[in-house]
């Protein structure tokens, strides 16, 4: 059932085209050319990746390419724990493909999340985080010397030259690098990426397709490709890693995302309050309003970043969330009038004692 199979065919050919893009130039002139022949065997192996020192969340100290790379099919962040707005998107996206994955993750596929902020970021401050995200095997962070760390973050591509000082680490470079260290395919990627795609990509992809695509997960899952309106792609883009609409604790609990599902939620909130919490949840916290001290609690503490929305932006979205919400409405109660007439039309064709029994609560 590939519908969109021809999908495969266009990441494929934007893949090759990126081998180019890992590793600057800058990073280059800082390490010596590696001798021709000596990892013949090897596609972008030891001789390309450096070996870097890192510390793992429980304290075991590994190497880069050895431990965490080598003959392995990866995909590796780089995030900090305090970051406000956009590494917890990219972790809450992450945990999309970890939920997806199921549990390939750790066995085939690894995911490394590795701190721009080591100073700051402990092992502790790792386990920490990662047990108030829910991140589980297969899934390591890990610390190391600040130095160590952009060196590999240059040598890996994601590195932007225009970040600056350490207190600029909010413009760090977004990207997510995915590969097979065997057979040297590499990849950016958007922390922004549709996590159905990362899975693909991740799951079956770099298998060479050896693997068959995890259970039940497709394109054809995939959200269509249509027209949408700027409020829908503001949800897809910045909020969907976060929340559903009617999904995750009305229909499908085990959808349910780190953030709260948004049915109905135009009508459950005072709007002026809605406004002010989409764009600027960080100050809305901060006055320590009740219903968000409230919320955050309730969502194990895991803070809504301040996505730094226009005010267009917020009406947009919040006009999607009310027309998904009457779109729902709308199927829900055509499934109920369908079953009503079914079960109607049952009852017209069986004997009148079963007929006249209580409606069945199950649907
Ligand atoms: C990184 C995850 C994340 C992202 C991205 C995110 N949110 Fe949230 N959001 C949360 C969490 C978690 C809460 C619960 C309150 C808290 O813990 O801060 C929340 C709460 C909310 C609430 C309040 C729900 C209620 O019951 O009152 C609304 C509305 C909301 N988010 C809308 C959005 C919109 C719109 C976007 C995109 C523009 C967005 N969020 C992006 C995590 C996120």
């Amino acid at each position: 059932m590939r519908l969109r199979a021809p999908l495969y065919v266009r990441t494929a050919a934007l893949a090759l085209a990126t081998l180019a893009g890992l590793g600057s130039a800058r990073a280059a002139e800082t390490t010596p050319a590696p001798k021709p022949h000596e990892h013949a065997d090897e596609i972008w192996g030891a001789d390309y990746f450096p070996n870097t020192p890192l510390t793992t969340f429980d304290g075991r100290e590994v190497r880069f390419f050895d431990d965490l790379v080598r003959g392995k099919v990866v995909g590796i962040n780089f995030i900090y724990t305090n970051c406000p707005d956009a590494c917890p998107m990219e972790t809450a996206r992450l945990l999309e493909v970890q939920r997806l994955l199921g549990d390939r993750l750790g066995k085939d596929v690894f995911l490394y999340s590795i701190s721009i902020d080591p100073d700051n970021d402990t092992p502790e401050t790792l386990t920490a985080y990662m047990k108030k995200w829910g991140v589980g095997p297969g899934w390591t962070f890990l610390t190391g010397k600040s130095a160590d760390i952009l060196e590999l973050r240059k040598r890996l591509g994601v590195y932007s030259d225009n970040e600056g000082e350490a207190g600029k680490k909010r413009d760090h470079n977004l990207s997510m690098v995915i590969g097979n260290q065997t057979t040297g395919r590499w990849m950016k990627r958007s922390p922004y990426e549709n996590p159905y795609v990362l899975v693909t990509q991740l799951g079956s992809w770099l298998h060479n397709w050896k693997r068959p695509p995890v259970a039940g997960q497709d394109y054809a899952d995939a959200p269509e490709i249509r027209k949408v309106s700027n409020g829908e792609d503001v949800f897809r883009t910045r909020c969907a890693a976060c929340h559903t609409v009617g999904l995750g604790d009305v229909l499908e609990p085990e959808a349910r995302r780190v953030g709260p599902d948004l049915y109905n939620i135009t009508k459950l909130r005072p709007r002026a309050w809605l406004e002010r919490w989409i764009a600027e949840p960080d100050a809305v916290l901060a006055e320590k309003d009740p219903l968000a001290t409230a919320l955050m609690q309730r969502y194990m503490g895991v803070q809504m970043p301040n996505l730094r929305l226009t005010p267009v932006d917020v009406q947009d979205v919040l006009q999607y969330l009310e027309d998904a919400t009457t779109r729902l409405n709308q199927d829900l109660d055509q499934r109920f009038a369908a079953e009503k007439a079914a079960r109607k039309a049952a009852r017209a064709g069986r004997p009148a004692s079963v007929a006249s029994a209580p409606p069945s609560t199950t649907p």
